[in-house]
C-alpha cells in the first residue's frame, strides 16, 4: 500500500497533525499504529454507504407485585458485521447487532432489561477476561442496577437490571462498564441508544421517520477487516474511519421537511465538532437530560463521547437533489485523519421518492423556540447546601489519569468506602471541576443526577450547553461550575430507596479505565450495595421457552 501525503506528514511528526499542544505527548506508537491498516480495496470511501437506522428491540408485558412492566431481552454476543469493503468485522455486542438494538419507551413504564453474556471466556482480540456490565447512562437507576464497574457478569452467567423510567424524556443509551476494559468493550460494539418518551416531547418535535437516531463513532481496522485497539498510552484512541450507525460515512436520503436527529456520540475518546457543509443553523433542542428551555440554534457545536445533542435541520428549502454534509471540523487534542472531517452526507429528495409516511410519523412546519423547563435547568446558586471541588489530573509518575489526586484502584482498594462526598437525598450541591490540563480534554460524567452548567471559566455556558446534562465537556484549561440535586430513585423494582454509591468519571473510556474514576453517595453509603445486592446468576436459558417467573400482563 502506497503512503497517503498525510500518512508521511503523520508520520514526520505530532506537530503536523494539530497535537502540537499536547502537554505530555501521546504514546510514542501514535504516529505509526492510529490508522487502519486494510488494503486500498478494503479501505472504506466516505458517501458511499447507505444510511440505517438500529433495529428497534421487541418486548414481552409481564405484571408482578408492583404492577406491569416490560421485559427486555438482550444477549452479548458475536457476530460478524460488514463494515468495510469486501471483509466481515467481528463484534462483540448487544444480540450481535451494529448498531445495537434500540429501546424506546413511555415515561412512566418499568423496564427489566435481561443482559446474557454469551461472550467468549477471552476477548479474541485484546484477550482481557470477557466480563461485563451494563450501565443505562442517563437513567437514575439504584446502584445495584446502574452498571458499577466491579458488579460484573461473566461469560455463561445474566443480570437483570430495573429501569425505572420516571425522570423526563430523552435519549439514553446503554454500553458496556465492565472494570478497567469498559473501552474496549464498548468499541467492540457493546453500545446502544434506548429513548424515554413523554408528552412534551410528542408535542413539540418530529416524531417517526422525522425521528432520527445518529450514534457516531470512530474505528481502526487491522489489515483483515477487525477492529484494531491502540490507545496512546491510555490518552485515547482516535480512528480514521467515522461510523454512524456503524456504517462509514453514510448517505442519508431525507423529504425536504424538519428533521429530528438524537446524535449520541459514542466514541471511546474522539470529540468531535459538528457543522453543515452549507453552515445552516443546527438548532439544538435536547441534551442529555432532555428537552431544554429554549431552542438554541448554532452553526457549529463540540460534542464530546457520551454527551447527546438533539437538534433539527430544516430541509424545506432545499430542491431535490441538493446534497448536504454533516462535517466534522474536530477540536484540539483530536488525532485527525484524511476523511475524519466528515461524518455522513444527506441528500434531499422529492416527497415521492421515499415511501409515505405511516401512521406514527410527523412533523413539524417551524422551528420551535420556547420548549420546557427542567428540574435541573431551575437550579441556582443559591439552592446549594454543599460544595465539592474536583481537580482533572495525570499522574507522571504512574501514568494514570485522576481526580483530585485518586483512582479507582483506591477505591477498589478501601473495599469500595471511599467517596468524595455523601449528599442527602434531595440536597443541591455545586460541583466546581478543573482541568489545568493543556493537552487533553475530559468529559465527565456523573452517575444519578443531570446537572445545570452554572459558567466555564467564570463565563455562562455555550448555547448548545443550556439544557439538563450529565456529561460536561472540561476543555483544556478549563474550569466548570455544575449545580446538580441528587433526586432518588422514585421506583422500578423492590429495592429500597435510601440511595446508595455511584461512579463519576472522565468518558475518555481509555483514561476512565486508567483510572479516572471515583464514586459519590447519596444517603448512606452502605445500603444498595451495587455489587452484592442484585449479582448475576447462572444462566441455564429456561426463559427461552417462554416461561418466565412473571405472568403476562391482562391475565
Ligand atoms: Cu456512559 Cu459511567 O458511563
Ligand atoms: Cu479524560
Amino acid at each position: 500500500m502506497q503512503m497517503s501525503r498525510r500518512e508521511a506528514l503523520t508520520a514526520g511528526g505530532l506537530g503536523i497533525l494539530g497535537i502540537g499542544g499536547l502537554a505530555v505527548p501521546l504514546g510514542a506508537g501514535l504516529q505509526a499504529k492510529a490508522i487502519s491498516r486494510l488494503a486500498t480495496r478494503n479501505m472504506p470511501v466516505p458517501y458511499a454507504a447507505s444510511f440505517i437506522r438500529p433495529p428497534v428491540l421487541p418486548y414481552a408485558t409481564l405484571r408482578d407485585a408492583e404492577g406491569p412492566y416490560r421485559l427486555y431481552t438482550v444477549t452479548e454476543q458475536r457476530s460478524m458485521a460488514r463494515i468495510v469493503n469486501g471483509l466481515d468485522t467481528p463484534v462483540y455486542a448487544y444480540n450481535g447487532s451494529v448498531p445495537g438494538p434500540m429501546v424506546r419507551v413511555p415515561q412512566g413504564t418499568r423496564v427489566k432489561l435481561r443482559v446474557r453474556n454469551q461472550l467468549p471466556e477471552l476477548h479474541p482480540a485484546f484477550g482481557h477476561r470477557f466480563n461485563t456490565s451494563t450501565h443505562l447512562h442517563g437513567s437514575a437507576s439504584l446502584p445495584q442496577y446502574d452498571g458499577y464497574a466491579d458488579d460484573v457478569t461473566h461469560p455463561g452467567d445474566y443480570k437483570d437490571y430495573w429501569y425505572p423510567n420516571w425522570q423526563p424524556a430523552r435519549t439514553l443509551w446503554y454500553h458496556d462498564h465492565n472494570v478497567h476494559t469498559t473501552a474496549q468493550n464498548a468499541y467492540s460494539g457493546l453500545a446502544a441508544q434506548y429513548h424515554l418518551t413523554d408528552a412534551a416531547e410528542q408535542e413539540l418535535l418530529p416524531q417517526g421517520v422525522y425521528d432520527v437516531p445518529i450514534t457516531i463513532s470512530d474505528a481502526m481496522f487491522a489489515a483483515d477487516g477487525s477492529l484494531a485497539y491502540d490507545d496512546n498510552s491510555h490518552s485515547g484512541l482516535w480512528g480514521d474511519v467515522i461510523l454512524v450507525n456503524g456504517r462509514p460515512w453514510p448517505v442519508m436520503q431525507v423529504k425536504p421537511k424538519i428533521y429530528r436527529f438524537r446524535v449520541l456520540n459514542a466514541s471511546i475518546a474522539r470529540s468531535v465538532r459538528l457543522r453543515l457543509s452549507n453552515a445552516a443553523p443546527l438548532v439544538i433542542v435536547a441534551t442529555d437530560g432532555g428537552l431544554m428551555p429554549k431552542a438554541q440554534p448554532v452553526v457549529e457545536y463540540r460534542h464530546a463521547g457520551a454527551e447527546r445533542y438533539e437538534f433539527l435541520i430544516d430541509f424545506s428549502a432545499y430542491p431535490p437533489g441538493t446534497t448536504i454534509d454533516l462535517k466534522n471540523v474536530s477540536n484540539p487534542n483530536n488525532v485527525d485523519y484524511d476523511h475524519t472531517n466528515k461524518v455522513m452526507r444527506f441528500q434531499v429528495v422529492a416527497e415521492s421518492a421515499l415511501p409515505p409516511d405511516g401512521a406514527e410519523s410527523r412533523t413539524i412546519s417551524r422551528m420551535p423556540s420556547t420548549l420546557v423547563p427542567s428540574e435541573a435547568m431551575g437550579l441556582t446558586e443559591s439552592m446549594a447546601t454543599g460544595k465539592v471541588n474536583l481537580r482533572l489530573m495525570r499522574s507522571d509518575v504512574t501514568n494514570e489519569f485522576q481526580i483530585s489526586g485518586k483512582t479507582w484502584h483506591d477505591v477498589e482498594d478501601s473495599n469500595f468506602q471511599d467517596v468524595i462526598t455523601v449528599a442527602r437525598p434531595d440536597q443541591v450541591q455545586v460541583w466546581e471541576i478543573e482541568n489545568r490540563s493543556g493537552g487533553w480534554f475530559h468529559p465527565l460524567h456523573i452517575h444519578l443526577v443531570d446537572f445545570k452548567i452554572l459558567s466555564r471559566n467564570g463565563k455562562p455556558a455555550f448555547a448548545w450547553e443550556q439544557g439538563p446534562k450529565d456529561v460536561v465537556y472540561i476543555g483544556e484549561d478549563e474550569t466548570v461550575r455544575l449545580a446538580m440535586r441528587f433526586t432518588l430513585n422514585k421506583g422500578g423494582g423492590t429495592s429500597t430507596n435510601a440511595g446508595g454509591r455511584y461512579m463519576i468519571h472522565c468518558h475518555n473510556l481509555p483514561h476512565e479505565d486508567h483510572d479516572m474514576m471515583q464514586q459519590f453517595a447519596v444517603g448512606e453509603v452502605n445500603v444498595n450495595d451495587p455489587i452484592s445486592s442484585a449479582p448475576c446468576q447462572p444462566d441455564t436459558g429456561e426463559y427461552d421457552d417462554g416461561s418466565y417467573d412473571d405472568v403476562p400482563d391482562g391475565t
